[in-house]
């Protein structure tokens, strides 16, 4: 389904209006009140605003798997051994990955039950909104805006909005499919139960080589391997490990 551009740029100057007015709750506090990211430069304060307002847009349950899995996919991509600039994009991108769900009726977000072919086809433009809103807020954000679109491609090209294969889709998005699937399947969700480690390991393994990138799913299971706490539900500290050394404003540069 094509999205109009028109209708999207207006969809975003409403979510800014909304979000300005927004209550904040009290996660969302802790994140407004981290003033040693500030004081220490780790972000512009520009940045650190837009990025409380994307946020603040979230859910509980989308902030506490934004949260989660953004950790993992740090932990990926140091297994991987890419740059810091890289992993603190990948880091940022697997914290806004669902931004564009702001934009979907709460109906179809939070129904009980699967969605109809209608709802599945709304519910799909949430990475063309993300990808929209991030390319429009500028800086640092537009440097995400590719990554996010990208994060429900398949490896085998099966996947949405573009139906990209392989190493057509940015290894950003490949390394989000994976911790974002791994995720999905060990959380609680309004119409399943969680599946215990073992199966959703065993899972992504299976599905390597199709579903995901095999070499993605190798430096997961490795991460996996060496980590102490795994998708426990205890949320990162806000903006995580990478943001502690990286400066990232100069990411925008
Ligand atoms: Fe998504």
């Amino acid at each position: 389904m094509l999205i109009n551009h028109a209708s999207l740029l207006s969809l975003t100057d409403r979510l800014r209006r909304k979000l300005s007015y927004m209550s904040v709750s009290n996660h969302r506090r802790k994140l407004i009140c981290s003033p040693i990211l500030l004081e220490n430069n780790l972000v512009t304060a520009s940045e650190m605003a837009m990025l409380q307002a994307f946020l603040s847009s979230y859910d509980h349950n989308t902030y506490e798997h934004a949260y989660r899995i953004a950790g993992t996919a740090l932990e990926v991509a140091y297994s991987l051994d890419l740059t810091e600039e890289d992993a603190g994009l990948i880091y940022l991108s697997a914290l806004l990955h669902d931004i564009g769900k702001a934009a979907i009726p709460s109906a179809i977000l939070q129904k009980r039950g699967p969605l109809d072919e209608g709802e599945q086809q709304v519910m799909r433009l949430h990475p063309q909104i993300g990808q929209h809103m991030l390319a429009q807020a500028g800086g640092v954000f537009s440097r995400l805006a590719d990554i996010v679109v990208a994060h429900h491609e398949r490896w085998d090209g099966q996947g949405y909005p573009f139906g990209l294969a392989g190493e057509d889709i940015p290894l950003a998005g490949r390394i989000l499919a994976v911790v974002d699937s791994f995720d999905a399947m060990t959380s609680e969700r309004a119409y399943q139960e969680p599946q215990s480690m073992a199966v959703a390991y065993a899972e992504v393994e299976r599905c390597a080589g199709s579903q995901y990138d095999p070499r993605v799913v190798a430096a997961f299971l490795s991460a996996c391997d060496t980590r102490t706490v795994v998708n426990t539900g205890l949320i990162a500290a806000p903006f995580g490990p990478w943001l502690a050394r990286t400066n990232v404003s100069a990411l925008s540069a």
